[in-house]
């Protein structure tokens, strides 16, 4: 009774008004939920891309079955955009789930639009690192020769692209495998599209996730999906071209995309992946520049026990890709 006769006094109620407007607005919680399904049969959305900066058509998503679907609204559903492999046939792949398919049918793991060309590059965990123009269709090489590619990421200021190779060893279809021991042969690279050249940068890594560069461009952010963090490549200033911890402690992070908020970041977690736990709570973390979390939002209920790879805002929602769904979901305010 005391609270709702406070709440009827004009002030108190604009602090209550003003209290909610900040936790529901400002910080969003992301409790409305709902789903963009993909085709019968398809299944692992496992990244995300907009184009556009502001009207902006999307999301691209990277599936199994080796494609790269365009969402084109609640009526029509996913279309197909862009394929990796030049083997690839929609006969023998469409809706494939066979990890065997893969190096035939291609299984590109990520994707990111160079805003001023709208060219897509594209990685393959079989085909490597690739590049589509604006209409789609068949992806071309841009380098090859990897055995499992997982992340990418393009400078705005250079145009470089940043990537990272998961292993030396292994490939994805081991890690479902009886017995798989994930490694430390990681890798962080740089494609520079002047010169056509890959530099390895930083190797010796736990895994690989996501990179995100800056939206300035001075430096980009190498997460390690098995070893539990997130490393700080400087690429401008007077540390350009070292590397120093950035985020510990942080459960299984993949991919890494820039938030809405200039010098802030989303992170996919999925604690207790490696090692592996009785339950995987899958998560998105957002996080500034100096490495301090201002939220975390759960993905349990609707991704229950599932890993997650990818959580990308856009427009306010929040689109999270997973390796084991047939859907991406959408989380809005
Ligand atoms: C990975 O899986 C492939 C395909 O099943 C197999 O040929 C290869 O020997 C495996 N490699 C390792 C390191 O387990
Ligand atoms: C979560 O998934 C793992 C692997 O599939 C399974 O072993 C485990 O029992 C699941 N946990 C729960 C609580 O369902």
């Amino acid at each position: 009774m005391a609270t709702l006769q406070m709440l009827t006094t004009p002030s108190l109620f604009y602090v209550f008004v003003a209290f909610l407007y900040t936790i529901v607005v400002v910080s969003g919680q992301f409790t409305r939920f709902s789903k963009l399904e993909l085709p019968p049969g398809v299944i692992g959305p496992e990244s995300a891309a907009f184009r556009g900066l502001i009207l902006s058509e999307g999301p691209f998503t990277t599936v199994d079955d080796g494609r790269i679907l365009k969402w084109q609204g609640p009526t029509v559903g996913f279309v197909d955009f862009a394929y990796t492999s030049p083997a690839r046939t929609k006969q023998f792949c469409d809706g494939t789930t066979d990890p065997n398919k893969g190096p035939i049918c291609g299984r590109p793991l990520a994707l990111t639009f160079q805003p001023t060309t709208g060219i897509l590059y594209i990685v393959d965990a079989f085909l490597g690192l690739l590049a589509v123009g604006p209409n789609g269709g068949l992806a071309t090489q841009l380098a090859g020769g990897f055995k499992f590619l997982n992340g990418v990421d393009v400078d705005l200021l250079t145009g470089n692209v940043y990537f990272s190779d998961v292993s030396l060893t292994y490939d994805i279809r081991n890690t479902t495998q009886p017995g798989f021991k994930p490694d430390s042969t990681g890798r962080f690279l740089r494609y520079n599209t002047l010169t056509r050249q890959v530099s390895v940068l930083l190797t010796g890594l736990s895994g690989g996730g996501g990179p995100a560069v800056s939206y300035d461009g001075t430096f980009v952010l190498v997460p390690e999906l098995g070893g539990n963090r997130i490393s700080k490549y400087w690429l401008l200033g007077p540390k350009a071209n070292t590397v120093e911890p950035f985020v510990g402690n942080v459960g299984n992070p993949n991919k890494i995309k820039r938030a809405a908020r200039n010098g802030e970041f989303w992170v996919a977690v999925s604690n207790g992946l490696v090692p592996p736990a009785p339950l995987i709570t899958p998560q998105g973390v957002r996080f500034n520049s100096n490495g301090v979390v201002l939220q975390t939002v759960s993905f349990a209920t609707q991704f229950f026990n599932k890993t997650i790879s990818l959580v990308q805002e856009q427009n306010g929602n929040l689109y999270v890709g997973s390796r084991f769904t047939n859907f991406i979901g959408v989380y809005s305010n």
